[in-house]
């Protein structure tokens, strides 16, 4: 796998765009399903659109773009099975020179998707965008350039009238971690807002893991979100995060389509990435030209969060299972895809190498199956 020319130097956003165009495209198959039973409108919602440091004339490297082609995909899937779908898709950018570019960019656009442009800060926009929305389901993308103007309590209106909306939200880890301690008040506003915090003050001196953990739960909490996650963007040449996605929505699919999102691109693809990176770097350093070794298959970053989550997946299971009779799989994945960065299809081979081991026990489980499914009832053996 090659990385488009126009994302070099900035590979993290390959990334962030792969990981958008995979969780999309999943999500429009998805939510358009419901057409085979009613008319279905799906509303997409890009609040810091850009374009942003794009390089292609046609705006290929740019979430407008990306997520543009990927409801179109679904759109048109859906219409030629015969279940013809609505899309709006609703864009947001401050800076004016990027607005005109954008608006250029969505009035040459031509497809199924209906597009609309608004000039100004997100924050400006939210009662607007929430009328718009009305009570369809809907996928809200907040990316940043920072923290400012991505307000909590922004987000939280566009969440509020269906419980089908999801929200991915890019939180630039490394701008952040810079600034989370200081102690300029303007700046320790910024950060309340942000993590939506009200009149609290940000607790001092956070670890990643920490500052993160904040995040999902303030998510869940101001935006009314039953489930959120997260997972790390690699700076593309050394070893620490860039920056994590942190997505939040209401149905356990989420979690399920964003861990494959994540075993797919932050997993696999990153690890290709990253190592086409390191040589570009090495060559621009040294000057000397060196051949692409074969990477590995998995992502080092990746690997050691996984492995973790191979490792405390099964105790938290059993931990579970000895704090409930029985409880079945379609309950106790959706928490653990939250807390570990793991696939619902890993935890079932986990869970399945238990069963095997004697740990635990599937009480219904009828001859001939060969994997946990959702009405699989567990419990501990011997109890
Ligand atoms: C990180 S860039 C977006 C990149 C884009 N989502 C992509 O992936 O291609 C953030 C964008 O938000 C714009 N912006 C900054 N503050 C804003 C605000 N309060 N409301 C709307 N847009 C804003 C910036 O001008 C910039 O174009």
């Amino acid at each position: 796998m090659q990385v488009p020319a126009q994302y070099q130097g900035r590979e993290q956003s390959y990334l962030k765009h792969r990981v958008l165009e995979e969780y999309l495209l999943a999500w429009g198959h998805k939510l358009g399903s419901l057409a085979q039973r009613r008319r279905v409108r799906l509303c997409y919602v890009d609040v810091f659109a850009g374009p942003w440091q794009a390089k292609d004339a046609a705006l290929a490297d740019t979430s407008i773009a990306i997520g543009l082609d990927a409801l179109e995909a679904a759109a048109t899937t859906w219409r030629d099975k015969g279940y013809p779908i609505d899309v709006d898709a609703y864009f947001v950018e401050k800076d004016p020179l990027a607005f005109a570019s954008l608006d250029r960019f969505i009035n040459g656009h031509t497809g199924l998707v209906r597009t609309q442009a608004f000039p100004g800060e997100f924050g400006k926009h939210v009662d607007t965008i929430r009328r718009f929305l009305g009570s369809d389901p809907g996928f809200i993308f907040v990316d940043p350039t920072g923290w400012k103007g991505a307000a909590m309590r922004f987000i939280a209106p566009l969440l509020a009238d269906s419980r089908q909306r999801d929200v991915l939200v890019n939180v630039m880890f490394d701008h952040i971690n810079r600034f989370k301690d200081d102690p300029r008040q303007f700046l320790r506003d910024q950060m309340r807002e942000f993590f939506g915090l009200e009149d609290r003050d940000m607790p001092a001196a956070l670890g990643e893991e920490e500052l993160f953990a904040l995040y999902r739960r303030q998510l869940k909490a101001q935006c009314g979100v039953e489930y959120a996650a997260d997972l790390a963007i690699p700076h593309p040449t050394v070893e620490r995060t860039k920056f994590r996605l942190v997505v939040g929505g209401n149905s356990p699919a989420v979690l399920e389509v964003f861990r494959d999102a994540e075993r797919k691109v932050i997993g696999a693809e990153a690890a290709s990435v990253r190592e086409q990176a390191a040589l570009r770097a090495k060559e621009e350093r040294t000057g000397q030209l060196t051949l692409l070794a074969a990477p590995p298959a998995t992502d080092s970053r990746y690997e050691s969060l996984h492995a973790r989550a191979v490792a405390q997946a099964p105790r938290d299971v059993l931990a579970q299972l000895v704090a409930e009779k029985s409880i079945a799989f379609r309950k106790l994945w959706p928490g653990l895809l939250e807390a570990h960065h793991i696939t619902r299809t890993g935890l079932g081979r986990l869970i399945w190498k238990m069963y095997k081991k004697g740990e635990i026990r599937i009480l219904n489980l009828k001859p001939g199956e060969r994997s946990v499914k959702d009405e699989h009832e567990l419990s501990v053996a011997g109890h």
